[in-house]
């Protein structure tokens, strides 16, 4: 799973290099060498860890918003925005496609791309309160 996340983070950076430029701690570092940089990989940790307990809280909404809403307020007071997020979904969706293959089936492909709309609609409600 963490390995998956680091995936996502790797083509991330390489198809969008402008965010990679955002992270202070590592943004010297060529892609190639990330893999060892504990900043980049505590910054996949967190979006794993961020994303399950958001899907752990499902019987409680209010608590869901309350984790989605948070990570978005944080980042948009760092300058992300909306934009960021869908290009990082873009991105999920085709390394589950590159890895599962047939498995990424037309149904798993719906259900992902449902789900990944609700997690970031809320993180992009978030940084929308930081906007003003
Ligand atoms: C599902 C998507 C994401 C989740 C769940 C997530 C989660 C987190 C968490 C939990 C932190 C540490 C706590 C905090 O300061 O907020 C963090 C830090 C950060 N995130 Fe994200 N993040 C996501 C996507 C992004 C994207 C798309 C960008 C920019 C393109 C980004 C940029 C940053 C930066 C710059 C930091 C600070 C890193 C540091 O201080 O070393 N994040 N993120």
């Amino acid at each position: 799973m963490f390995m998956r996340t680091r995936l996502f983070c790797f083509s991330y950076f390489r198809r969008y290099p402008q965010y990679h430029q955002v992270f202070p701690a590592f943004k010297h570092l060529p892609v190639d060498e990330l893999a060892d940089n504990k900043k980049f990989q505590a910054h996949c940790q967190n979006i794993m860890s961020t994303l399950s307990n958001s899907i752990d809280a499902l019987d409680d909404a209010d608590l869901m918003d309350a984790i989605l809403h948070s990570t978005g307020e944080r980042h948009g007071r760092r300058g992300q925005g909306t934009q960021e997020f869908i290009d990082l979904k873009g991105v999920m969706i085709e390394v589950m496609k590159d890895t599962l293959k047939s498995k990424f089936s037309t149904e798993v492909e719906a259900a992902w791309n449902k789900t990944i709309d609700i997690l970031f609609l809320k993180i992009s409600e978030g940084m929308e309160r930081t906007a003003s």
